[in-house]
């Protein structure tokens, strides 16, 4: 059954370039209660782990690099059909097939710095959530 939570992260791509403010607007205006959320930085083993299901892709190394070079803003998100939403509110993984409208339509350069992570199914929502956070941090 479908969960209400999801988890995101606004990769270094997006901080970097100011963008927060205006995606967390479109992440509310959207729909979605933030239930949790930080600005943090990533070290190696967070990303290696984080992304271990790419661990023999060619572009781990770079992906890696990638999202450990600046802070990310983590949040866990609530809305009814959590996961698949924000699938479509973020688009598809390289921006030129991107919908228009999306966030990475919008806010991304290309398929390696696409601005924005969106859990894939539930299990993983649950499990990149406690990745990032602690019961304490979560409302
Ligand atoms: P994410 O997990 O970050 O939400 O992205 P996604 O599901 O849309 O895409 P996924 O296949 O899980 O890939 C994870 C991230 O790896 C980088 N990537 N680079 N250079 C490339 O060909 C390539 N392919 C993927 C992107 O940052 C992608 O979001
Ligand atoms: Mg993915």
């Amino acid at each position: 059954m479908a969960t209400n939570r999801t988890f995101t992260m606004l990769k270094p791509d997006a901080v970097e370039k100011g963008h927060i403010g205006a995606i967390l607007e479109k992440i509310s205006a959207s729909g979605f209660k933030i239930v949790a959320m930080k600005l943090t930085q990533m070290t190696k083993h967070d990303a290696q782990t984080f992304y271990a299901i790419h661990s023999e892709r060619p572009f781990f190394g770079e992906l890696v690099e990638y999202m450990t070079r600046g802070p990310i803003v983590a949040a866990i998100l609530e809305k009814e059909n959590a996961v698949d939403d924000f699938r479509t509110l973020i688009g598809a993984t390289n921006p030129a097939d991107a919908a228009d409208g999306t966030i990475r339509k919008l806010f991304a350069n290309s398929i390696s710095e696409n601005a924005i992570h969106g859990s894939d199914s539930d299990e993983n929502a649950a499990i990149e959530g406690a990745f990032h956070f602690s019961g304490r941090e979560i409302f």
